[in-house]
C-alpha cells in the first residue's frame, strides 16, 4: 500500500515539481465518502464530468451542469485535506468565449474552494486557456480522446491511430503548453504518442487509456472498483468488485426483513 506522507493539502506548483521525480497519481471522485477514502493515498482528486455518466446513468457527459459540478466539487473539496482538487469544466460552459470561461471558471474556484480546473479542447481552446492562465486561473487542458466532443468523434475512440491525427494531437499539446496550462490530460492515445508529448512537455502528463508513458495516471473510480455501468473501457484494470459487495449487503438486508429477524433490538434508538 503506498501512503504519503504529507501534513498539508497539494499545490498546484508541488504537482507540477512532481515531474520526474515520481509519478502522479489520481482518481476521480464526486461524493464525500469517495473523496475521504482516496484522500490518503492520491495526489489529485478529479471531479470529472464522467460524473453525468457514472453518477447519475446519463449516456454522455455533455449535460453535466455547472451546478453539479460545483456541488459535487464542495463535497469533495470538504472531505479532503491533502490532495489537490481539480475540477472538470462541463461542456458548454467554457467554449463561447474567454469571458464566459473567465466568469464561470471563477466562480466554481470560488463556490467549491478546488486548486485547478480541467478543461477539454484542442487548438481553438488554447487562446481561452491562456486567458484563463492570465487571469490567476490554473488549467490542465485534456487532449486526445475529449469526451465532451463525442458527437464529432462519433462515438469514444482511441485519437491520433495514423501519422496525421497524432500530429494535430501533438500540435493541440504544444499549442496548451505555449498557453500557459499547468498539466496535459492524455486520454486514449497510443503509447508513441503519449511518450512524445510526455518527453517534450515541461509540464506533467497525466494519462487515462494513454500507457505507461505518461508522467502519471488517473483513473474514473467507479470503473475500478467494479461500480462502473456498461460502457467500462477495454483498458480499465478492475482492483475491487464493490459492487458484488453492495449486492451481497442489500440481499442479506432484504432478507432479514423479509424474515422479520431485522430490527433486532439492539439495531433500535431508544433501547
Ligand atoms: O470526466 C472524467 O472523469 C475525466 C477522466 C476521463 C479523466 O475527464
Amino acid at each position: 500500500m503506498s501512503i504519503h506522507t504529507r501534513s498539508k493539502r497539494l499545490t498546484v506548483p508541488q504537482l507540477v515539481a512532481m515531474k520526474g521525480q515520481q509519478k502522479i497519481v489520481s482518481l476521480t471522485a464526486y461524493t464525500s465518502h469517495m473523496a475521504r477514502l482516496m484522500d490518503p493515498f492520491v495526489d489529485f482528486v478529479l471531479i470529472g464530468d464522467s460524473t453525468a455518466m457514472v453518477g447519475y446513468g446519463r449516456t454522455s457527459t455533455l449535460d453535466m451542469s455547472l451546478e453539479e459540478i460545483i456541488g459535487h466539487t464542495r463535497a469533495v473539496v470538504a472531505s479532503t485535506r491533502l490532495a489537490c482538487v481539480i475540477a472538470d469544466m462541463p461542456f458548454g460552459s467554457f467554449q463561447e468565449s474567454p469571458q464566459q470561461a473567465y466568469r464561470n471558471c471563477a466562480e466554481v474556484l470560488a463556490r467549491t474552494g478546488c486548486d485547478a480546473l480541467k478543461l477539454e479542447g484542442g487548438l481553438a481552446m488554447a487562446p481561452t486557456v491562456e486567458f484563463l492562465v492570465q487571469r490567476g486561473i490554473p488549467v490542465m487542458a485534456h487532449v486526445g480522446l475529449m469526451p465532451q466532443y463525442v458527437n464529432v468523434m462519433g462515438g469514444f475512440k482511441a485519437q491520433g491511430l495514423n501519422d496525421a491525427t497524432a500530429q494535430a494531437i501533438e500540435a493541440d499539446a504544444r499549442a496548451h503548453l505555449e498557453a500557459g496550462a499547468f498539466s496535459l490530460l492524455l486520454e486514449g492515445v497510443a503509447e508513441n504518442l503519449a511518450r512524445r508529448i510526455s518527453g517534450f512537455s515541461p509540464m506533467p502528463t497525466i494519462g487515462i487509456g494513454a500507457s505507461p508513458a505518461c508522467d502519471g495516471q488517473v483513473l474514473v473510480t467507479e470503473d475500478l472498483l467494479g461500480l462502473g455501468g456498461p460502457q467500462v473501457p477495454r483498458f480499465v484494470k478492475q482492483y475491487a468488485d464493490v459492487g458484488a459487495l453492495i449486492s451481497q449487503a442489500c440481499e442479506q438486508f432484504a432478507a432479514e426483513v423479509r424474515d422479520g429477524r431485522f430490527p433486532e433490538a439492539r439495531h433500535c434508538y431508544g433501547v
